[in-house]
C-alpha cells in the first residue's frame, strides 16, 4: 500500500468560499478537530491577508499538535516573512509558496516573462528555506500551463530546496485522463522528482475535483489537497471525505491508504458546516443526510436481508448511525413491518395488509411518514 498524505486546506482555500469568514476561535476549533481526524497537513491560512488570519495561524501553530501546520505565501518577501512568523511555534511547520505558470496568468496577471517567473520561484523557495526545511512550491494554474515549462520550474524549485511540489488545477479545467497524463509526465521528467512529495490541488468547476485528484494518485501523486465538505473558491475544492473514502473503499484498485481516522469524518463535516454556515446538500456523498438512507421498497428489502446489497460502506465507518430506512411512497412492506416492530407493534398478516394500504395513502400525500 502506498501512503497518501492528506493536506487539508479547509481553513485557507475553504475559507475563500464566498460568504465565509471564520474567527480565530472558530478556526482553532476546526483545526483541533482536523488533528483528531488525522490529516497530515493543516493549511491554516494566508497570514499576509489580514491580522485575523495571522492570529489564527499563529494560535493553531501554538496549540495544535500532530499535523504539520502550513501557511500560504506568494513569492514575495513580506508574505514569506509573515507566514514564517505565523507558523514558527508549530512542532512541524511548512511554508507554502506559489506563483502562476500558465501563459494567461503570466502575461495578463503577473505581466512577467517565464524566465522572471522561474527566477522568482527559485528565490522564494530559497528564502522560505531560511525559516523551515519543509517548503511546498505550487505552480498556480498548472492545469492550463505548458507541461515542459512545469518540468523546468519544478526542477529548479526542487534544486532550490522545495520538499513538496504541488500541481494545482486552479480553475477546475482538467479532466481525469488528461490530468493523470500531465501528472505522470511531470513526475517522470522532472529532475529530482524522487526526493519530493508530489501534490495535487483540484477545483470543482466542472464537478471533477475528486476524480481528478484520484486519477492523479494513480499517476503517482503522493499528497492530495482537499477541504471538508468540498468547500472553497467558486465551486469548491476536492472534498476530503470523498477522496479518503474512495481510496479506502476501493483500496483494491488504488493500493493506497491515508492516515485519516474515517470515524471522525461526519463529526468534522458537521462542525465545518455549522461554523461556516455552508449547508451540506442532502445527497452529498458520505456526509449528506441521505447518503446512507434507503427509501425504495426494493432497496429496503435488500438491505434488510443483507446490507451489502445496496451499501458499499457502513455508515458507522464514517462516524454515522447505521443506515436509516425512510418511509415514503416507494417503501415496501418489509421496511414498513420493521418500522412498526421498532415502535412496539406486532401485527398479523391481515392487519399488516390493511395498515400498509393506509400507509401508502398517507405516503402519497406526505413526502415522508414518521
Ligand atoms: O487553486 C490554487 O491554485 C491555489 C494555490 C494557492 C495552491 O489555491
Ligand atoms: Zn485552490
Amino acid at each position: 500500500m502506498r501512503r497518501i498524505k492528506i493536506f487539508d486546506t479547509t481553513l485557507r482555500d475553504g475559507e475563500q468560499s464566498p460568504g465565509v469568514a471564520l474567527s480565530p476561535d472558530e478556526k482553532l476549533a476546526i483545526a483541533k478537530q482536523l488533528a483528531r481526524l488525522g490529516v497530515d497537513v493543516i493549511e491554516a491560512g494566508f497570514p499576509i491577508a489580514s491580522p485575523g488570519d495571522f492570529d489564527a495561524v499563529r494560535r493553531i501553530a501554538e496549540e495544535v499538535k500532530g499535523p504539520t501546520i502550513a501557511a500560504l505565501a506568494r513569492t514575495a518577501k513580506p508574505d514569506i516573512e509573515r507566514a514564517a512568523e505565523a507558523v514558527a511555534p508549530a512542532e512541524k511547520r511548512r511554508i507554502h509558496t506559489f506563483i502562476a505558470t500558465s501563459p494567461v496568468h503570466m502575461e495578463k496577471k503577473l505581466r512577467m516573462t517565464p524566465d522572471e517567473v522561474v527566477q522568482k520561484a527559485v528565490w522564494a523557495v530559497k528564502f522560505a528555506r531560511e525559516f523551515t526545511d519543509d517548503v511546498e512550491f505550487s505552480a498556480e494554474d498548472a492545469g492550463r500551463s505548458d507541461p515542459d515549462f512545469l518540468v523546468r520550474i519544478f526542477g529548479e524549485a526542487i534544486a532550490a530546496g522545495a520538499t513538496t511540489i504541488n500541481i494545482p488545477d486552479t480553475v477546475g479545467y482538467q479532466v481525469p485522463w488528461k490530468f493523470a497524463e500531465l501528472v505522470g509526465y511531470i513526475i517522470e521528467n522532472t529532475p529530482g522528482a524522487d526526493g519530493v512529495d508530489w501534490s495535487v490541488h483540484t477545483h470543482d468547476d466542472l464537478g471533477m475535483a475528486v476524480v481528478n485528484s484520484l486519477a492523479a494518485v494513480r499517476a503517482g501523486a503522493t499528497q492530495v489537497e482537499c477541504t471538508i465538505n468540498g468547500i472553497g473558491e467558486r465551486a469548491g475544492n476536492a472534498s476530503l471525505e470523498e477522496v479518503v473514502m474512495a481510496l479506502y473503499t476501493r483500496r483494491d484498485f488504488f493500493e493506497a491508504e491515508t492516515g485519516v481516522n474515517t470515524r471522525e469524518l461526519y463529526r468534522t463535516s458537521q462542525l465545518v458546516s455549522r461554523l461556516t454556515g455552508m449547508v451540506v446538500p442532502p445527497n452529498k456523498a458520505i456526509v449528506g443526510r441521505n447518503a446512507f438512507a434507503h427509501e425504495s421498497g426494493i432497496h429496503q428489502d435488500g438491505v434488510l436481508k443483507a446490507r451489502e446489497t445496496y451499501e458499499i460502506m457502513n455508515a458507522e465507518i464514517v462516524g454515522r448511525e447505521a443506515a436509516v430506512m425512510v418511509l415514503g411512497k416507494h417503501s415496501g412492506r418489509h421496511a414498513f413491518k420493521k418500522a412498526l416492530a421498532e415502535l412496539g407493534y406486532e401485527v398479523d398478516d391481515e392487519e399488516l395488509k390493511r395498515l400498509f394500504a393506509r400507509f401508502k395513502e398517507i405516503a402519497d400525500r406526505k413526502k415522508q411518514v414518521t
